[in-house]
Formats: C-alpha cells, sequence, structure tokens
C-alpha cells in the first residue's frame, strides 16, 4: 500500500499545470455509450476512477482506448456493441460513479442492469433522485440483489423537478434525455461547470439542448447521436488545491491550464484569508502566501457557492490562520473523517454536527496519518508539507483517484514528497 513521506517547512514557487477534470470526464466517457460511432476525448486526467470507468465500459462491450505517450490524455470510446449493459457490484463498489451509466443505457439499449453503489465514507450517497427521474420518464426500475433493474421501450420526454440539487443526478437524466421522445424541461438542476462541459459533448453529439450550467435545463429528445472529439475542461478542485498549497506554505505559485472563472468562491475566500491571488489571463492564477493568514469561516453550496470537494482542504489552511474559523458542510452528513488526523497534527478542531470550530494557528508537527477518502487525502499532504519535521500520510489510494502525478506536480515546486511502498505490514501505524 503507497505512502507519501512528505518533510514539511518548505515555501511552494513555481508553475503548476492543473490536469483535465475527472468530474467532467466520468460522465463524459459515460455518454459514449449513446452512439455506436467513437467519441475522442481530450484532457483526460490519469487518475484511477478514470482507468475504472475504462474497465466498466469494456465490460460492457465498450472498446476503449487510452493513449500512451505524449497522446496520455486522449481517449477513444466506441459503443458500437454494447454485448452485455451490466454494471457488475465489483466494478461500482469501487466508485459510485459509475451510476453515470444508468441512464444512458436505458436510453440506448432500452434496460440496464447496474449495481446499486451504496454508500462512501463522506456519507450514504443515495441515487433515489436518479430513480425518480427515470422513471418518470417511463423507466420501470426494480431493485433486487443490490442491482437496479430498468427497463424501457424509448423513454418519454417531460418535466423533472429535483427534490434536491444533485451534480450526477442532473448528469444522468440529461444523457436519459437527449434521446427521449419529445422534450424535457429539468427544474432545480446541479450548475457546476462540469454539467455544461458534458452538455457541450452532447451538443457535438447532436443533441439539442438549452440551459446546461443553469438550474433549468430544456431537452429536445433526438433519434440518434453521432461520434464527436471534445476536450474535457480543467480540474477546478486540484486548481484549489494547489492554490491553497501556495497560501498555506507561503510561497509563490502559479497555477496555469486551469479555469479561473471556475474558481470564484475560492479565490474569493483566499483573499479574504489574507493570500494575495491574482488572475494571470484566461488560464493561470497566481497565489502568494507569506503574509499572516486570518480566519475566514466557509460554509459548502452547491456551484457557484464554495466547494464541498475544497471543505477539507480549506480546513488545513484554517489551522495556520490567525482567530476562529467556522466550517461548515451543508452537503454530505460525514464529511469530517480528516479533522481527527488534523488534530492528530496540532490542529484545534472541534465538531459539533455539521460545523467544525477551528481555532489558530496551530504549530502542526509531523506524525503518520491516514487518508479516508479523495479529498480528505489532500487536507492531510497540505497539513504535512507546513508540518515540522517528516509525516507518512498512508493509504494514499484514495488520493491516486482524482489527483494526477500529484508528488510529481509538488515536487516541482519544491516540496519534499515521496511516493514509498509499504514500511509495514498493512495495518501497522
Ligand atoms: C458529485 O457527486 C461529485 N462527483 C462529488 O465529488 C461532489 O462532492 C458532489 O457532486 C457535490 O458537488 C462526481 O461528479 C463524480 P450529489 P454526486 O448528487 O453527484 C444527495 C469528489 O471528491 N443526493 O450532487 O454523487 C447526496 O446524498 C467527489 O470528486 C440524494 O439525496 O453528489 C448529497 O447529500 C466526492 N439523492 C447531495 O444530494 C440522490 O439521488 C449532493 O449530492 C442524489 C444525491
Amino acid at each position: 500500500m503507497d505512502k507519501f513521506v512528505i518533510r514539511g517547512g518548505n515555501p511552494l514557487g513555481g508553475t503548476i499545470r492543473i490536469s483535465g477534470a475527472k468530474n467532467s470526464a466520468l460522465p463524459c466517457m459515460a455518454a459514449a455509450i449513446l452512439t455506436e460511432d467513437e467519441i475522442t476525448l481530450e484532457n483526460i486526467p490519469q487518475v484511477r476512477d478514470i482507468e475504472t470507468e475504462r474497465r466498466l465500459l469494456a465490460s460492457m462491450g465498450a472498446v476503449v482506448e487510452l493513449r500512451e505517450g505524449e497522446a496520455r490524455d486522449r481517449t477513444t470510446i466506441c459503443c458500437h456493441t454494447l454485448s452485455d449493459p451490466l454494471a457488475k457490484y465489483e466494478i461500482v463498489k469501487t466508485m459510485r460513479a459509475s451510476s453515470l451509466v444508468l441512464g444512458p443505457l436505458i436510453a440506448r439499449a432500452g434496460m440496464a442492469r447496474v449495481a446499486m453503489p451504496g454508500g462512501c465514507a463522506i456519507g450514504g450517497r443515495p441515487i433515489d433522485l436518479h430513480i425518480k427521474g427515470l422513471e418518470k420518464m417511463g423507466a420501470t426500475i426494480a431493485q433486487e440483489h443490490g442491482y437496479l433493474e430498468a427497463r424501457a421501450e424509448r423513454l418519454r420526454g417531460t418535466r423533472l423537478v429535483f427534490d434536491k440539487i444533485t451534480v450526477t443526478g442532473t448528469e444522468d437524466l440529461l444523457m436519459a434525455a437527449v434521446l427521449a421522445e419529445g422534450e424535457t424541461e429539468m427544474l432545480n438542476c446541479a450548475r457546476e461547470p462540469e454539467v455544461a462541459d458534458l452538455a457541450a459533448l452532447l451538443t457535438a453529439m447532436g443533441a439539442k439542448i438549452e440551459g446546461a450550467g443553469t438550474s433549468t435545463i430544456r431537452v429536445q429528445g433526438v433519434s440518434r447521436l453521432h461520434g464527436a472529439r471534445h476536450r474535457i475542461i480543467p480540474d477546478r478542485i486540484e486548481a484549489g488545491t494547489y492554490l491553497i498549497a501556495g497560501a498555506m506554505t507561503g510561497g509563490d505559485l502559479t497555477i496555469t491550464g486551469c479555469d479561473p472563472s471556475h474558481l470564484g468562491a475560492v479565490i474569493a475566500k483566499l483573499e479574504e484569508a489574507g493570500a494575495r491571488v491574482e488572475i494571470q489571463g484566461p488560464d493561470a492564477v497566481r497565489v502568494r502566501g507569506g503574509g499572516k493568514l486570518r480566519a475566514a469561516d466557509i460554509s459548502t453550496e452547491e456551484y457557484p457557492g464554495f466547494p464541498t470537494d475544497m471543505q477539507a482542504q480549506y480546513m488545513a489552511l484554517a489551522t495556520q490562520a490567525e482567530g476562529v474559523s467556522l466550517v461548515k458542510e451543508n452537503i454530505f452528513e460525514n464529511r469530517f473523517m480528516h479533522v481527527q488526523e488534523l488534530v492528530r497534527m496540532g490542529a484545534n478542531i472541534k465538531v459539533d454536527g455539521s460545523t467544525a470550530t477551528v481555532r489558530g494557528p496551530s504549530p502542526l508537527s509531523a506524525a503518520a496519518v491516514m487518508c479516508s477518502d479523495l479529498r480528505a487525502s489532500a487536507s492531510l499532504v497540505l497539513a504535512a508539507l507546513v508540518a515540522d519535521g517528516e509525516s507518512i500520510v498512508d493509504r494514499i489510494y484514495h488520493m491516486d483517484r482524482g489527483y494526477e502525478r500529484i508528488e510529481e506536480k509538488l515536487r516541482s515546486v519544491g516540496a519534499q514528497i515521496q511516493r514509498v511502498g509499504n514500511f509495514f505490514p498493512s495495518g501497522n501505524r
């Protein structure tokens, strides 16, 4: 089991290039199910969740090619034959986003057998809203033996109102609607940039969509879609993570290949906390730390509010800020798994329900810590970058799901970080 060994104390300086957005690549790869033609996606991040999605599509009969070498950020997917519209539990249990194949499979093949994803470290993660929307479009969905058995002659356009804002729920139903009979109007949709990116791909494939990226999306169903080529947007959460790294370590870091327009809430919060942030053109942001960081509260909200996927990383920064920062998590019910590990490094954090109170600045001391989920991992790496001494961050397979070559990117700007194999038989800390 790989670990990171990180010696803290170095201010980060230089330039880091951002990879493509995992949470856009995943629905876009699933969209290939909607056509018999070939889809080519560029700027695909080389992370574990992408490999999992590749295995999932291939297990259904798709031909999925991830290029190597300098074209390694490109993948072509051809679902000409879908011999087995089944998403096996063995794959789904490792990646909840597998449920994104549900809508496309019903739309393309009239049937789907998808393992229920189950919960994960950050919460129950139900998909009841996906199911409710698909049933309203005419699908019959039974649940047995841990699987969803879905069938539909042809999905019918309808009016859908999401009870809660759901990112993959919006994406799943958008992919179901593009081949449905008639018009679908979706209200209370997620406005995340990844939804608009998926809609851009679907439109390039011949879909008729209006309003993607707003809370109301209208779709005119068409009878078939054709192949397309699409470049995935940059990963705004990866970018935000490195901006926090630059601010926390008192460095001078430029993030390139990003989209500053997706980072509004994060940049505003970093400035409120005392970091100097400059947008340097359409795809670059510079952050300088060095001054005292000031406490600032956050409350996670759907886009364009402060992202829940940045909450753990921000909490690491708050441990170094002067004063009391309140961190309110409104999206997931159990997204404070990083707190106890940060406390073990010397942070002063108290959790009461969905609010964590962070008192700082606390000098952090290096420790052996353990990752629990993707973004909690990032929080521990950030803390280790400023901790006194050498930390061991264990179970970094969680991190490999969504951060491409993070140790290389951090080393390139002066961090002392190494990936090593298992020091002790697994389980010893
Ligand atoms: C997406 O998850 C992201 N994953 C998550 O990123 C992100 O944290 C989340 O959106 C919120 O922004 C991908 O895009 C692959 P939701 P998703 O449906 O779609 C409840 C990461 O770190 N809900 O928007 O699964 C749900 O329990 C990952 O990259 C229902 O109740 O999240 C949650 O409380 C982690 N019923 C809230 O809605 C449903 O049917 C928002 O969840 C669906 C969701």
